[in-house]
Parts: C-alpha cells; sequence; structure tokens
C-alpha cells in the first residue's frame, strides 16, 4: 500500500518509515507531484491537520496523513498554539516567536507549557486523528543550540535540559511528535496484521 505524508521533509518521511509496516511505502508531497502550498487555515491544530489531509483526498484522492504542531502556554490563554510558526510574524522567524514569548511572560509566575501534534490519517474513506503532547515549562531566557522552533525554551516536564540541549533522540522518545507518530504506527501495524 502507497500511503501520503503530506510533507517535503524528507527526515520526517525517513523517521516514520522506519517505524511502520514494510507493507506501507511512503510518499511525499513532490513524490505525487503536489507544488502548491496546502492551506492551514483552520482555528486548530486538529482543523489544520485534518484540512491537510482532506486537501489530499479531494486533490489527489489518495490515502494520506498530516502533522501539525503546536506549543500551547497556560498563561496565554493556550497561545501561540495554532499560530506558532507566525506567532512573531508573517516571516516565521524562530528567534523573534521565542522573544515575544519570553517577552509575554516577563512577569508571570505560571510558566506551564506543552506541545502539540496531532496526525490526521485518511484511509478507506474515514479520518483518524492521533494526539502527542509533551508537558512542560518556558525557561527565563534561550539555552542549547540544537534543534529547532521554540526548543531553546521549553523545559520537558522531568528532565533538566531544554529540548534544545538534550539528545535528539531522547526529544523523539519523549516529544509530542514522536508520541503522535507511536499512535499512528500501533494504528497501522494493527491495520495491515488483519487486512494486508
Ligand atoms: P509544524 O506544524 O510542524 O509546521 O509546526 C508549527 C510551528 O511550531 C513551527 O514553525 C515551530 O515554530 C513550532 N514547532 C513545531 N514542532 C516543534 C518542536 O518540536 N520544537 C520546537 N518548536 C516546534
Amino acid at each position: 500500500m502507497k500511503l501520503v505524508f503530506a510533507t517535503n521533509n524528507s527526515n520526517k518521511i525517513k523517521e516514520v518509515q522506519a517505524l511502520i509496516p514494510d507493507s506501507i511505502t511512503l510518499l511525499s508531497l513532490a513524490d505525487i507531484n503536489c507544488h502548491e502550498d496546502i492551506p492551514e487555515t483552520a482555528p486548530t491544530i486538529e482543523g489544520n491537520a485534518i484540512q491537510k489531509v482532506t486537501y489530499i483526498k479531494e486533490h489527489y484522492n489518495l490515502p494520506c496523513f498530516a502533522d501539525d504542531t503546536g506549543l500551547e502556554i497556560q498563561s496565554l490563554d493556550g497561545a501561540p498554539g495554532v499560530y506558532s510558526a507566525r506567532y512573531a510574524g508573517p516571516e516565521r522567524s524562530a528567534e523573534a516567536n521565542m522573544q515575544k514569548v519570553l517577552k509575554n511572560l516577563a512577569h508571570t509566575t505560571d510558566r506551564s507549557a506543552q506541545f502539540k501534534t496531532v496526525i490526521a490519517l485518511y484511509l478507506d474513506s474515514t479520518t483518524t486523528c492521533f494526539t502527542g503532547i509533551c508537558k512542560g515549562t518556558i525557561t527565563s531566557e534561550k539555552r542549547g543550540s540544537g534543534g529547532f522552533g521554540y526548543d531553546p525554551i521549553f523545559l520537558p516536564t522531568g528532565y533538566s535540559e531544554t529540548f534544545a540541549q538534550m539528545d535528539l533522540k531522547i526529544k523523539n522518545e519523549i516529544g509530542h511528535r514522536g508520541k503522535a507518530v507511536q499512535e499512528l504506527v500501533v494504528f497501522l501495524n494493527q491495520l495491515t496484521s488483519f487486512v494486508l
């Protein structure tokens, strides 16, 4: 079976391909000649993931999954949330986004936050969602140079290193995206052991 992963990030594709049954071959957006910008205009993280798979279903009629991620900060009423990529403006600058978070939390004692990834899977005319959450706190300054996005200011609960300081292997094990992928993998493994 061929399954589209609605991304052109080859690292993400390799990572997931290694975890799913050999009977499923992942295709990127480029593999299906999808070069347009898929709309991500829903008001929620779930909504964006569903919007992406619905686009592939409607334009390409192929089984597909898509992910969407956001950082939700409790004392900012869940912001930046679905707007995480463009929190400080359309340039999608990770540095500006982090500075805006630090500024908005400058006088706040509750710095609790969570990363949330939702993967939407469209298969056999049904859309199913898988969610991965990683809880933590926002540090008072940036720490570490690894990772991307908000990693230097996110300290996962139970760890003394930010996502940007820790080994990528550990981030993938405890992180939001890794957890959502694990849910997807369990689902696909169960499916293929019965159907394929
Ligand atoms: P996307 O849905 O994967 O495109 O993520 C949306 C935005 O959330 C990105 O632009 C990043 O700023 C942020 N983000 C997503 N995943 C992570 C992560 O694992 N660490 C830090 N920031 C992330």
